[in-house]
């Protein structure tokens, strides 16, 4: 009798266990992010931070969801999302027309603008620079972004240059101050980050091209992609999104 009562108590406490998980999994919402990307995510003292995890960490909340977020490469963010890895991508991540040809895209909620990083009395100054006939710069970029894309098609494909591919921006503007590469193109947030950890770089005035930036959702889940948009709706016309940007981009 007491073996039975032992053995269906046991069970009993399989069965909670096995039911909380089940829950705890279904309440969860993991976005994706490549954390190499000031002030939209970046390490600090072994957390996760920035802009994008902090919307990300609003969207969860409104949703009643628990916010599990994964760093990854910047290249596997969306082959990721495709194979439903992840429930989501914020990575100040640019909407283009082949990306939406891969994922579904939520509005937007910011602005990027590719820029040009040099050293001071670099011979480039300006990004006609870049594009001016006989041009042959080295260009560092972070792997698989609109910065690789761009310059791979604008300078590369036209024989104005090469392109260096590196796995983080951080990486990108070391090579730049070995003299390894000549400029490094990228999104001018993480640029004057970065060139205010670096002394004797500067950003040049003439801006390459401007974008907007969205969260990703796999194109199998329209549910979640319009769960999460309505969200990041919410959150934007309640002043939310403008609150975490300008905690961490203070109006100049
Ligand atoms: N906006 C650029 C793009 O979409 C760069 C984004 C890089 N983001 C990152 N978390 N490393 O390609």
């Amino acid at each position: 009798m007491k073996k039975l009562l032992a053995l269906s108590l046991a069970l009993v406490l399989c069965l909670a266990v096995f039911a909380g998980c089940g829950a705890k999994d279904d309440n969860t919402l993991t976005m994706a992010t490549n954390a190499e990307f000031p002030p939209y995510e970046f390490m600090e003292d072994g957390k996760i931070v920035g802009i994008d995890a902090e919307i990300a960490q609003a969207i969860a909340d409104k949703l009643g969801k628990e916010l599990v977020i994964e760093n990854v490469d910047f290249d596997s963010l969306i082959p990721g999302v495709q194979t439903n890895k992840y429930d989501f991508v914020m990575a100040g991540m640019t909407v283009t027309d082949e990306r939406k040809e891969q994922v579904d895209f939520t509005q937007t909620y910011a602005t990027g603008v590719q820029v040009i990083i040099v050293k001071e009395g670099s011979a480039i100054t300006s990004a006609d620079d870049l594009f001016a006939d006989g041009a042959n710069n080295k260009i560092g970029v972070q792997l698989a972004t609109t910065g690789d894309l761009y310059c791979t098609w604008d300078i590369e494909d036209e024989g104005l240059g090469t392109v260096e591919r590196y796995n983080k921006g951080a990486d990108a503007v070391m090579a730049l101050n070995s003299g390894k590469v000549d400029c490094v193109v990228i999104d001018n947030e993480p640029a004057k980050v970065f060139v205010q950890n670096n002394p004797g770089l500067k950003i040049l005035d003439t801006e390459y091209i401007t974008e907007d930036y969205a969260a990703a959702v796999s194109k199998d889940s329209p549910e979640l992609l319009a769960d999460i948009d309505k969200a990041l709706g919410e959150l934007i016309a309640d002043g939310t999104v403008k609150n975490i940007i300008e905690k961490y981009i203070p109006a100049e």
